[in-house]
C-alpha cells in the first residue's frame, strides 16, 4: 500500500489544535485507493489528536530509555496508550545509533517504526532491522522545497535496490523537499512505496487542498 507520513514537527501551526485539524485532513484520505495517510503530531499531543481524530497516529519519536523511574522519557508503552499505531526513529533531526535501534525494535510494544536514513547505505543497514517503513532523507534538502525525487533521483532508486537486496519487504519511503503532486509522482516512477513530508503540508493554506494532492498523486 502506497504511504503517506505527514510529520508536524514542531512547527507553531500545529503546537495545540492545529495538530488535530490538520490530522482531520490526513484522514480523510487515508484507506482511499490504496493509500494509507500518517501523521505525527507533536509527542504532548498525540493523547489529543489520537482522540479527536480517525487519523493512523505515529509518534515523531521514542525515547531510548526504559523502566519506570525515567523521569522525562517518553516511552514506547506511554506514546502507544496515547493512541499512536507506530513511531518515526533516527530523523536526521533526532539520530540514534545502529545499536541503539537495534536495542529499541525489539521494545518498540507493538508500535511500528519508520526508521529514517540518510544515505542508501544507512537505509539498507537498518532495513535489516525489518521495521515497517524505511525512509531516504537527504539532510541538505529538508525544509528547502527542492525535491529529493527531482535532485536526488539516483538516490531513490539506490536506496530501492539496496534495501530490497536485504530481502527487506517492507515500505520504502523518500523524503526532504516533496511540495507537490508532481515530486510525489517522480518518487512512485523512481520506485518509492511513498513520502514523508512536512513544511509543504504544514506551511499550506489549506490543509485539505494540499494533503489531498500528494495523496492523490500516489495512487
Ligand atoms: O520528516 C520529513 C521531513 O524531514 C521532510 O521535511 O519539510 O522537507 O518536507 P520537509
Amino acid at each position: 500500500m502506497r504511504t503517506l507520513i505527514v510529520n508536524c514537527k514542531n512547527y507553531p501551526e500545529v503546537l495545540g489544535e492545529g495538530a488535530v485539524k490538520l490530522a482531520r485532513a490526513v484522514a480523510g484520505v487515508s484507506g482511499t485507493r490504496g493509500v494509507r495517510a500518517i501523521v505525527a503530531p507533536p509527542t504532548p499531543l498525540l493523547s489529543l489528536v489520537a482522540a479527536k481524530t480517525h487519523a493512523v497516529v505515529y509518534s515523531q519519536g521514542v525515547g531510548t530509555m526504559s523502566g519506570e523511574r525515567t523521569t522525562g522519557a517518553v516511552l514506547p508503552g506511554a506514546v502507544k496508550a496515547a493512541g499512536a499505531v507506530g513511531t518515526i526513529l533516527n530523523h536526521s533531526e533526532s539520530k540514534l545509533s545502529f545499536n541503539a535501534l537495534a536495542d529499541l525494535l525489539p521494545r518498540l510494544e507493538g508500535l511500528e517504526a519508520c526508521l529514517c536514513a540518510s544515505t542508501s547505505a544507512e537505509a539498507s543497514k537498518l532495513s535489516r532491522l525489518r521495521p515497517a517503513y524505511v525512509a531516504v532523507e537527504p539532510p541538505e534538502l529538508i525544509g528547502t522545497g527542492v525535491a529529493v525525487s527531482k535532485a536526488r533521483p539516483g538516490l531513490i532508486r539506490d536506496t530501492v535496490v539496496a534495501v530490497r537486496k536485504t530481502g527487506y519487504t517492507g515500505g520504502v519511503l523518500c523524503g526532504a523537499g516533496i511540495v507537490t503532486g508532481e515530486d510525489v509522482k517522480k518518487a512512485v516512477e523512481l520506485g518509492a512505496d511513498g513520502v514523508l513530508v512536512a513544511s509543504s503540508v504544514v506551511k499550506a493554506k489549506d490543509w485539505d487542498d494540499k494533503v489531498g494532492e500528494l495523496a492523490h498523486s500516489l495512487m
